[in-house]
């Protein structure tokens, strides 16, 4: 990346002038088509350090580009799982500062230890995100690799959910790798080499690409709109609300096993949408079936897009929110006081062939402390009654425990062993 050998300069300097607003008025609405231009979204130029107390990648500012994978484990024994968590931690370190992956990059009578797509590039604020999935602790009834003792407590298969139609070879995992950049071939590459790295101890399981995020994870970010063209994120945790963070993300002392404490729990869920029935609804039932309005984000009866959601308002006897609407049933007031982070991104993965149809949509991710009374709690009750059912499909789901992050020197899920 930066060690760009033949000193070329940086591609794509203008990316961000191509996301700003045009200026092409909506109708009446008047709205701009484009991303507002409060906002440069693409830091191409930052980095985001690897090495802290928590993992990267979760209350950093969700960058626009995801590459995300699940792998299985090939090796047998507890010792070789850690040397390829020391090697993985140690190239994703290196990837997030820009440099190359290994030392053996000009040896002309051998492979180059990095792949080299991103000389010339920069890491785009890259981060990287390691998360265990539940077989390495028990898979069936075996105690796989010794470390069933040290299984996080939270850490259990995720239920059948109502409505879901998963494809089990695109769910699980022993492993998942979420690289998250500013440039997408920053995010590939990032995956890319970890999977080259994990060769004979890994194999990929699958693999999702991401463009759009969909939440904002800061309050410096403007809300981003998910493939239904609604905005997706004005009601998400934010890192500045760090009360709420560590009530509902970060794990602390003595919540879970010791070794997990700043760490978290991940859900990962493909939904794909149905675009074309949702593309002939009326803007009415669109805006009924969310619960708020399209263009503005505003809850519906309201003006703004940060306006409270009041969910007791009625109009002419009926409630202004609908009852089964999506940020009705999702939220922590209908829920218990359930919430979680999300941090997920659009995808489209090609035509589904039977039906002749874009299969695209969200790649919903989550970070929670207790994946089983947040996750699961929420979507349980949305699986069965919300109004956006008629208009999705959970094809795929997983679940990590998401270690704390790794001293200079250190590797994540470090404590796992020690
Ligand atoms: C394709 C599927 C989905 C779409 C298109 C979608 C879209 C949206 C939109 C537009 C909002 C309103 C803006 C906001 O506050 O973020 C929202 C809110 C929310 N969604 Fe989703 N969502 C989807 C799936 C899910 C799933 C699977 C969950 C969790 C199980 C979830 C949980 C939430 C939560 C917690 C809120 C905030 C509710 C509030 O407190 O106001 N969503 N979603």
């Amino acid at each position: 990346m930066s060690d760009d050998a033949n000193g070329f300069t940086r591609r794509r300097l203008v990316a961000g002038a191509g996301a700003a607003g045009v200026g092409i008025g909506l109708g009446g609405a008047g709205y701009l088509i484009g991303r507002e231009t409060a906002e440069d979204s693409t830091h191409l130029g930052e980095t985001v350090p690897f090495y802290g107390g928590r993992q990267a990648g979760i209350d950093t500012p969700a960058q626009d580009r995801l590459h995300f994978a699940a792998f299985d484990l090939t090796v047998e024994t507890a010792a070789e799982l850690r040397d390829l968590l020391t090697e993985w931690s140690h190239a994703a370190a290196e990837m997030t500062q820009g440099k190359m992956v290994g030392n053996n990059n000009n040896e002309l009578l051998a492979p180059p230890d990095d792949t080299g797509e991103t000389v010339g590039l920069r890491p785009a604020s890259l981060t990287v995100t390691f998360g265990l999935g539940p077989d390495i602790f028990e898979r069936d009834g075996h105690d796989r690799f010794g470390l069933r003792s040290r299984r996080p407590h939270a850490l259990r298969q995720i239920d059948p959910l109502p409505g879901d139609l998963l494809d089990p070879e695109h769910s699980g995992g022993d492993l998942c790798v979420q690289a998250c950049s500013n440039d997408p071939q920053v995010a590939f590459h990032a995956v890319r080499n970890l999977a080259r790295l994990g060769r004979g101890s890994v194999v990929m399981r699958w693999s999702q690409l991401g463009f759009g995020r969909t939440s904002s994870t800061t309050r410096s970010q403007v809300t981003p709109r998910n493939l239904m063209g609604f905005k997706d994120g004005t009601r998400n945790l934010r890192a500045e609300d760090t009360e709420a963070m560590r009530r509902f993300v970060w794990l602390g002392e003595g919540d879970d096993v010791p070794w997990m404490a700043d760490g978290t729990y991940m859900v990962t869920r493909r939904i794909r949408m149905l675009i074309e029935i949702w593309d002939r609804s009326a803007l009415l039932d669109q805006e009924d079936t969310i619960g708020r309005q399209k263009y503005s984000g505003a809850p519906l009866g309201e003006k703004e897009e940060f306006d409270p959601l009041d969910l007791g308002a009625r109009r002419n006897g009926k409630p202004v929110i609908p009852a089964d609407a999506h940020v009705r049933l999702a939220s922590a007031e209908d829920n218990g006081g359930a919430q979680i982070l999300r941090r997920g991104y659009s995808f489209t993965d090609g035509v589904v062939e039977e039906l002749g149809e874009l299969d695209a949509g969200l790649f919903f991710i989550c970070f929670q402390r207790n994946p089983k009374t947040q996750f699961e709690a929420i979507q349980r009750r949305l699986g069965s009654i919300d109004a956006l059912n008629e208009y999705i499909k959970h094809t795929s789901s997983a679940v990590f425990a998401v270690p704390p992050g790794a001293s200079e020197g250190g590797y994540v899920g470090e404590g796992l062993f020690s």
